[in-house]
């Protein structure tokens, strides 16, 4: 995955190198700035079974930043951002690959460096017993649940950092 670029970004931003699961990194730009969630709108992708995109609605896409070239195709991890433990995307995988539903809260990192936070349910989708892929719906999260979990996370972060 390429690095995010310093023009796509709005100032000021901070750098970090992200390592990804599959064992690869990125440097990342990430500003402080928040998008909020669209009002009235779902935001839906599906993925195959390891995670890369094969849909994005029309949400996703104006959201992400990215374009939709850039989307389809690319690990879903392109949106993951630095402030997110890894615990919670065990937890996700961990579930899905049991065939059982997933809900989360979700702070995303878009290509222009601001995020958004989201509360994602993630199903498997199952065709004769077996996974197919995956879908994810995210709706507006309340902004109680945004406090409690950018708490919750910075903890977890921290501890993971430790170990
Ligand atoms: C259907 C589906 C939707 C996902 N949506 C997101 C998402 O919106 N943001 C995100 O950071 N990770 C999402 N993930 C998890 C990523 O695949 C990945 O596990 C995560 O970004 C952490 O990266 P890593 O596992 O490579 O460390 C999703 C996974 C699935 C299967």
């Amino acid at each position: 995955m390429q690095d995010m670029r310093s023009t796509d970004v709005l100032n000021p931003y901070k750098e970090q190198q992200i390592s990804y699961y599959d064992k690869s990194t990125r440097k990342v730009l990430i500003s402080d700035r928040e998008v909020p969630f669209p009002e009235g709108k779902l935001i839906v992708s599906r993925t195959d079974l390891e995670g890369i995109i094969t849909h994005a609605n029309q949400s996703f896409v104006e959201m992400s930043a990215y374009s939709e070239q850039e989307i389809i195709h690319a690990p879903h991890y392109i949106l993951r951002h630095p402030d997110m433990p890894r615990a919670a995307f065990k937890d996700l995988w961990d579930t899905i690959r049991c065939k059982k539903k997933w809900h989360g809260y979700v702070k995303n990192l878009r290509k222009d460096g601001a995020y958004y936070w989201v509360y994602a349910t993630v199903i498997p989708n199952i065709r004769a017993g077996k996974i197919v892929g995956y879908t994810s719906v995210r709706r507006k999260p309340s902004r109680l649940k945004v406090r409690e979990c950018t708490q919750l996370y910075a903890q977890m972060l921290k501890e993971e950092q430790n170990q």
